[in-house]
């Protein structure tokens, strides 16, 4: 299944066997350029990036590296090859064969779901534009523009399935989504997350480990869509975005090293010391871990939510694992426990398992999520440091749903609006942290060189060493 790169647009889908489609998409590869030179990666327009492109979608030797100015990726449209006699896996539909065109009457439901999850990939480009600026290596700075063009290719995935399937008002959509802008007053992204700044590497790192953990979750919910071309385009989503989380686990690991052993070395636990060292101490990691957790937690919508239901039963938004889990499928009359504020505690309550299908996804990700935060305190604990790192309460500082009303700490006690504002500034980054975190951004561009708080990655990209020339200025 290789890719032909003799097209415009490098693509799987047989582009030159649809003359309109493959019109109205050269159409809007200008548009998605000009986007790019706007609001993509700041000043690497002279800059050669040794990247990965995806060249075949066999799920080994899928990816080929080598050096490419930005400005000429090769964006393109990849889904995984189709899968004989696939069938629609749960709701009202179970069993049918799956859907190789948009069933009318779910039309709108389902260009939701694909501009929602479009609407994220652009937007994460434009929250790390100037991040460039501030490398920490060539090493970062490589890994951060692959998780760039990645995401603009993501942005594609959706935007061919926008013009494919749904028409005038599909190509309507892909426009906007050249439109809205991270963190825009007047016409922002659709999702909260994405309009937060991402303003230091320590930021970056939360986020590529949080939130596009979060896009992992979303994505396998879609792979498992009755509608086929969605779910196979999905599939392939999810091969890149291994190392997008992949940059956010190893990217914390060396923050926390790094600091470790410059405790270890000036026989401190004292954050104004280690701060004075030119490292982060580990309270300052943990807020800016419970900050990127608890947004990355709204994320994933209303503990309650009749959408969700709709998406599930009408067969357009599985849930995790959808095949490998057994029960019926169905969920008519299941339940399943989602939190309450009842006198003044959280309390669990069974909630139509139907319309809690927002909270399992979120508790599948919490799972996950805390083992990798676990696998940072390994880090620690090897170099002897009594500091553990936690995930949050899940009902920590909400801003969506019924929690949102109330003000919960991240064990998980509700708490006054005079307790909340006397301890915030211990649970959430301060501006003071956020400054300080700022003051260590600045730009090492030296191949080998990594800027003092962080340590080097165990090995480089590619089986290529650490002071490999990630990046040639030209
Ligand atoms: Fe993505
Ligand atoms: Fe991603």
């Amino acid at each position: 299944m290789a890719i032909d790169y003799t097209e415009k647009i490098p693509n799987n889908v047989d582009l030159a066997g649809n003359r309109t489609l493959q019109r109205a998409l050269e159409h809007w590869q200008p548009e998605f350029l000009n986007w790019w030179a706007d609001m993509g990666p700041e000043g690497t327009g002279q800059a050669d990036v040794y990247l990965r492109t995806a060249v075949s979608v066999e799920p080994k030797g899928w990816a080929h590296f080598d050096y490419v100015n930005m400005r000429d990726y090769r964006w393109g449209i990849f889904l995984t090859p189709a899968e004989a006699g696939r069938q629609v896996n749960f709701g009202a539909h179970k069993g049918e064969p799956a859907w190789q065109e948009v069933p009318g009457e779910y039309r709108s439901n389902l260009r939701r779901l694909i501009v929602t999850q479009g609407d994220t990939e652009p937007a994460s480009v434009e929250q790390q534009r100037h991040l460039g600026l501030t490398c920490p290596s060539l090493y970062d700075l490589r890994n951060l523009f692959q998780v760039n063009v990645e995401e603009g290719r993501h942005l594609w995935a959706m935007v061919y399935l926008l013009h494919a399937y749904f028409g005038r008002d599909g190509r309507e959509e892909a426009e906007a989504l050249l439109e809205r802008r991270s963190g825009d007053a007047d016409n922002p992204r659709i999702l909260g997350a994405f309009n937060e700044k991402t303003p230091d590497w320590l930021s970056f790192f939360m986020f590529t480990f949080f939130t596009d953990r979060d896009g992992k979750y979303q994505l396998c919910s879609l792979a498992e869509s009755g509608f086929d071309p969605l779910a196979r385009t999905c599939r392939f989503m999810l091969t890149e975005e291994a190392h997008h989380m992949f940059v956010g686990e190893s990217g914390i690991a060396r923050v926390v090293q790094r600091s470790c052993e410059a405790m270890l070395q000036h026989r401190t636990d004292d954050p104004a010391r280690i701060r004075a060292l030119g490292v982060i101490d580990l309270p300052t990691v943990q807020r800016y871990l419970n900050f990127h957790f608890s947004v990355t937690m709204d994320l994933f919508g209303a503990d309650v939510s009749s959408n969700a239901a709709t998406f599930y039963s009408t067969g357009l938004k599985g849930r995790y694992d959808e095949t490998k889990l057994a029960d019926d499928h169905l969920l008519v009359g299941a339940t399943y426990p989602v939190l309450e504020v009842r006198d003044g505690k959280l309390a669990s309550v069974e909630a139509p398992a139907l319309n809690a299908l927002n909270e399992k996804l979120r508790d599948d990700y919490i799972r996950d999520a805390a083992a990798g935060v676990e696998r940072w305190n390994k880090v620690i604990d090897k170099a002897g440091v009594p500091f553990r790192l936690k995930v949050p309460h899940k009902a920590f500082n909400r801003k969506i749903g019924p929690l949102a009303a109330a003000r919960i700490d991240p064990d998980g006690n509700v708490v006054s609006a005079a307790e909340w504002a006397a301890s915030v500034d211990r649970w959430l980054p301060s501006a003071e942290d956020r400054a300080f975190v700022a003051s260590l951004m600045g730009r090492v561009a030296e191949p080998g060189r990594f800027a003092n708080w962080i340590a080097p990655p165990a090995r480089g990209i590619n089986n290529q060493p650490v002071d490999f020339e990630y990046v040639r200025f030209n």
